[in-house]
């Protein structure tokens, strides 16, 4: 029987492993996401069953382990994060050649090294992300490090896991066994929209957007939590190999064998010869715009392993490889002014005006300044000549200021103090680079504040939707998020296209989300780094909205999970006079938060971990949540052998099976009811 379930837990990992390339690498899935949901649930039901049958190369161990803990350091060390590895085979640099002249002479130097009159290339991308080593033994993925300084690198396995381009296990053909060793290297990226959809993400959650897809790579790898770095879009190409028991003969041999192993690898292009590297050079450079990744160059290297071995390296550079930059898509220009620019998260740009410039062929009359320490390391003034840059699809931004046409009658740019926008405070706390605006009602703000104060876990006002939410901006009918309980019906019939019958809808809603709980009142105040579960510890942790005007700092620092950064942006929200008086306005329209009740020592669910799944009629996911909570009891997503009780509604799926199949008590909505006294 075991043996059965090893064969097939054998196959459904290799059949799991050849979709996720399938979706993963090549683009070209086969099977639906429920198929594959299936193949996935059955391997995870066998593993569960028979832990002994798991193997760490299956797909279900991708985020395996919890966060690592900073190394132990001595006192007054500064904190070691990663384990060190070496790279017994360093991993080099590229030497850069920036024009054509500079690419002939790395070739004439070539020929002569080879004596040849002709030498066979090949032309890859170059990517702009992270390098790393992938360790494979006997196929298995044993180790990721980055680069380092090339000796050494930093251990981040558990991290590079999560992954999804990189396989767990190399696939062999039938019959064939997997090398002993393969190092494959290669680069760590974030495609252009897959860092555009992160940087979405990051602004919904009231975080900064990372300023390019570098940058983002870089900060998404280094993540001490590798759930963390599970959650970010990254995906990797794979052009070199450093240790390896195989032997090749060319890169292209190399390549070829790195697709087979199920690793995704760039385009390699072969020329032969420096006339036929000018033209793939040529067009790449006029493709850059339309690929799906970051490119500020392109690679050249000879082909012939053997050729390789004799050109060896100069210091960190080898003498077979070169990377011929793109010519930067830079402009020169005159800065007319400096102001800023204030977001939905409140976050304050200093932004340079431009004289309007063609950049890689689009017009450009507005540049990043990124904020206070880069405007004055750069040193901008309003009057300067600048260079900017477009790299991609990201906001073009000042590179540097021409000093030399500087005539004295630059002006400096001076911080405002206030918002441009709403008058409130522009505050820059201690250890962060941008300034804010503290304003609650401050208009940028307000349309995101509106969406969130409106959204289930927070109001719960059905109906306040994006489109009706500008509409009353633009009105002048909302100045702040108390305006939504001071809306009538005569009101929002000026509204255009609002029938009667919305307009009674909408303040039906409106009138039953005063009811609500403290937790979810203080999460819709959009309060910064406050999503729902520092919302519920700060609502354990007061009776009342109005006790935490006063608390000082310490005192929300020494709630569980709060840190100083937090606490501190708490103590200001409370401490802004502007936000206090749109709270007791919202108080005084008759909204009642219901303080948090402490959960009951011996509740029903006291110490047990419920699973809900399906609707229940009498009363919401969330409530259903609550009264759980309030019990001593924990609500958890997903079904497995620790849920003590799944709670299933109407239409219940695959949760309710999986409690069956592992033998979990399962009650329907009325034994819940009766359990929580209803
Ligand atoms: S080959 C000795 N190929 O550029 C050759 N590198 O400055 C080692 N890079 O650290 C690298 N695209 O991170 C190679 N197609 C490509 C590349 C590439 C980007 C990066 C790599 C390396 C840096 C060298």
């Amino acid at each position: 029987m075991t043996a059965d379930l090893a064969g097939r837990a054998k196959e459904l990992r290799e059949q799991i492993r050849y979709h996720d390339h399938r979706y993963y690498v090549l683009d070209q899935p086969l099977v639906s996401d429920a198929e594959y949901d299936r193949l996935l649930r059955e391997l995870e039901k066998i593993e569960a069953e028979h832990p002994e049958l798991t193997t760490p190369d299956s797909p279900t161990q991708r985020v395996a382990g919890e966060a690592v803990d900073r190394l132990k350091t001595p006192p007054g060390w500064l904190p070691l994060r990663w384990r060190k590895v070496e790279h017994r085979v360093p991993m080099l640099s590229l030497g850069k050649a920036m024009s054509e002249d500079e690419f002939r002479d790395f070739d004439l130097r070539v020929r002569k090294s080879l004596g040849l009159d002709k030498v066979v290339y090949v032309c890859e991308p170059k990517l702009d992300g992270i390098s790393i080593s992938l360790r494979y033994e006997n196929g298995a993925l044993v180790r990721g490090a980055t680069r380092g300084d090339g000796a050494f690198g930093e251990d981040l396995t558990s991290n590079v896991r999560t992954i999804r381009t990189i396989p767990l296990g190399l696939s062999v053909k039938a019959g064939e066994k997997a090398p002993a060793l393969l190092e494959a290297r290669g680069e760590v990226i974030l495609a252009k929209k897959d860092f555009a959809d992160l940087n979405r993400r990051q602004e919904e959650a009231g975080e900064d957007p990372f300023v390019n897809p570098r940058n983002a790579a870089a900060g998404s790898l280094r993540q001490l939590d590798p759930r963390i770095t599970a959650s970010r879009p990254l995906s990797t190409y794979i052009y070199e190999v450093g240790e390896c028991s195989l032997k090749f003969k060319t890169h292209s041999e190399k390549i070829a064998a790195l697709q087979g192993f199920g690793l995704r690898t760039p385009p390699s292009l072969r020329a032969e010869g420096a006339d036929a590297v000018k033209a793939v050079y040529q067009d790449m450079l006029e493709k850059r715009h339309a690929q799906p990744f970051e490119q500020d160059g392109m690679v050249i290297k000879v082909d012939d392993l053997d050729q390789r071995e004799r050109l060896g390296q100069v210091s960190r550079s080898p003498r077979w490889a070169i990377a011929w930059k793109f010519p930067a898509e830079e402009e020169e220009t005159v800065v007319e002014n400096i102001d800023v620019q204030v977001g939905r998260t409140g976050k304050v740009t200093p932004v340079a005006r431009l004289k309007p410039v063609l950049v890689g062929g689009a017009n450009v009359s507005n540049a990043t300044l990124h904020n206070e320490d880069e405007l004055k390391r750069k040193d901008v003034k309003i009057g300067d000549h600048v260079f900017i840059r477009r790299a991609g699809d990201v906001i073009p931004e000042v590179v540097a200021v021409i000093k030399e046409k500087r005539t004295g009658a630059e002006k400096d740019f001076v911080f405002p103090g206030q918002c441009p926008v709403c008058g409130a405070a522009v505050v820059r706390n201690a250890g962060e680079a941008n300034h804010r605006c503290t304003g609650i009602s401050c208009p940028a703000q307000l349309a995101g504040h509106l969406a969130l104060f409106s959204a289930r876990t927070a109001m719960d006002i059905q109906g306040l939707g994006d489109k009706l939410i500008i509409a009353l901006l633009e009105a002048g009918l909302v100045k702040d998020v108390s305006d939504v309980y001071a809306l009538n019906l005569e009101k929002l019939l000026q509204l255009p296209r609002m029938g009667e019958k919305s307009a009674q809808n909408l303040l039906a809603q409106i009138e039953k989300s005063k009811k609500t709980s403290l937790r979810r009142f203080v999460f819709a105040l959009g309060i910064r780094h406050v999503g729902e579960a520092t919302a519920k510890a700060l609502a354990q942790a007061f009776p009342d909205v109005k006790s935490m005007y006063e608390a000082p700092s310490e005192k929300f620092q020494s709630i569980r999970d709060v840190g100083p950064e937090v606490a501190t942006a708490i103590h200001q929200f409370f401490q802004q006079p502007q936000n206090r008086a749109v709270i007791d306005r919202i108080l005084a329209s008759g909204v009642t938060p219901e303080p948090e009740k402490p959960p009951e020592a011996g509740g029903a669910f006291s110490g047990k971990t419920v699973v809900l799944t399906g609707g229940m009629s009498s009363l919401s996911r969330d409530d259903a949540k609550a009264e759980i909570e309030r019990r001593g009891g924990k609500v958890s997503g997903s079904v497995s052998k620790k849920t003590d009780l799944v709670v299933a509604g109407e239409d219940a799926g695959s949760k309710l099976a999986k409690a069956k199949e592992l033998g979990v008590k399962v009650v329907d909505e009325a034994e819940f009811l009766r359990m929580i006294g209803k």
